[in-house]
């Protein structure tokens, strides 16, 4: 029932929506990568048929050819309404998500295809007993490629013991993002395509702060590691994760592997003044739960002295970490960071299921 003061502001018309309000803030648009990146599919064969499991798993060349891709459906969705026809995608989610979940089946939605959708174990045969490997052999039969999440990092090989189609990971417990990973880098490139190139230029590299604990956050592990994959981006990366020592081990690889990650040794507010990119997360998972990071010592508002200029990711979803305030400010680059997350799972969608000669001029 609508009240008289609904009515009223019905009449004058105060209920419609507001197309002036962008919709998201740091949005720039992805032509820039298009002019930069030389399309070349040839570095997107190795991906057909291929399990997604880790961020480990992808070098420079097929990372950016599949960014290209992203920003090719970006720059013109609508040119792009039919490569999935015909193809089927399950997307198990035994563990809640809004962004993962509504991404992937928008992706698969928006380039043609359909979806069988499981939200709840408790709906399938896992609640009688089954086995996900026994789950997984019947996969084969239904669908061209599973999209699984769960809380327990041994659920994805398991399940993918018994797969003939591709399987993508989209959160396994503590383990690995490796998509959330992808559409962060990606935002990165769109912010500053200057970092693409195969010379970085000193004054483009960035320096980051990385607000997390790499060992209990899976999104900051993925995103660690495809960062190894670019170490040159970087003038360095601070992880401020009050000195939590359990991540001392990916720390010491991910060095090796020539990135310039180190903890901080000052605090983050005397930091924060120098940081181009903040990234901040506050999930942290504990056995197969999780609890919030950080307390009182990370948090962020409008009021603090960002660099001009810089950039907050967060993977989301958001608690008191970060405040609501910074939602219209230029450093809110989080929700565009949600957005492109749909174009990058097209793009990884079109090549697992060998589609991409629908969408490339170049392969
Ligand atoms: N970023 C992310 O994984 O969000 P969801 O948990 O909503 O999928």
């Amino acid at each position: 029932m609508v009240d008289q003061q609904e009515r009223a502001k019905l009449v004058a018309g105060e209920n419609a929506v507001n197309r002036e309000r962008p919709e998201v803030y740091g949005d720039s648009h992805p032509k820039e990568l298009l002019r930069i990146i030389v399309e070349d599919g040839e570095h997107l064969l190795p991906l057909e048929n291929q399990h997604i499991l880790s961020a480990d798993q992808f070098d420079q060349k097929t990372l950016l050819q599949l960014f290209r891709l992203a920003a090719k459906y970006e720059s013109n969705p609508e040119r792009f309404s039919t490569p999935l026809q015909g193809k089927i995608l399950i997307s198990a989610f035994y563990e809640p998500s809004t962004r993962t979940r509504l991404s992937f089946e928008s992706a698969w939605h928006r380039l043609g295809g359909d979806i069988m959708s499981i939200t709840d174990r408790s709906t399938t045969g896992i609640a009688k007993g089954e086995s996900l490997s026994d789950v997984g052999e019947m996969f084969n039969n239904y669908a061209d490629c599973v999209v699984l999440r769960d809380t327990q990092e041994k659920s994805l090989p398991e399940m993918r013991s018994s797969l003939r189609i591709p399987i993508i990971n989209a959160g396994n417990g503590v383990d690995e993002h490796p998509t959330q990973a992808m559409a962060d880098l990606y935002t990165i490139f769109k912010w500053r395509p200057a970092l693409v190139k195969k010379k970085v230029l000193k004054k483009d590299k960035i320096k980051m702060g990385l607000i997390g604990v790499p060992n209990r956050m899976r999104t900051v592990r993925s995103l660690l590691k495809i960062f190894s994959i670019f170490p040159e981006m970087f003038d360095e990366i601070l992880i401020f994760d009050n000195g939590d020592e359990s991540s001392d081990e990916i720390l010491e690889e991910m060095q090796e592997r020539g990135l310039n990650v180190k903890r901080a040794t000052n605090s983050f507010d005397a930091c924060l003044p120098d940081l181009d990119v903040i990234y901040i997360n506050a999930i942290a998972w504990v056995g197969d739960s999780f609890e919030t990071y950080g307390g009182d010592d990370y948090k962020l508002d409008a009021s603090m002295p960002f660099k001009e200029g810089a950039i907050i990711l967060h993977p989301l979803a958001r608690g008191e970490e970060l405040a609501t305030d910074l939602d219209s400010t230029p450093h809110n680059w989080y929700f565009s960071q949600a957005r492109g997350a749909v174009f990058v799972r097209m793009a990884l969608l079109t090549c697992l299921v060998h589609r991409k000669g629908r969408v490339l001029d170049v392969i």
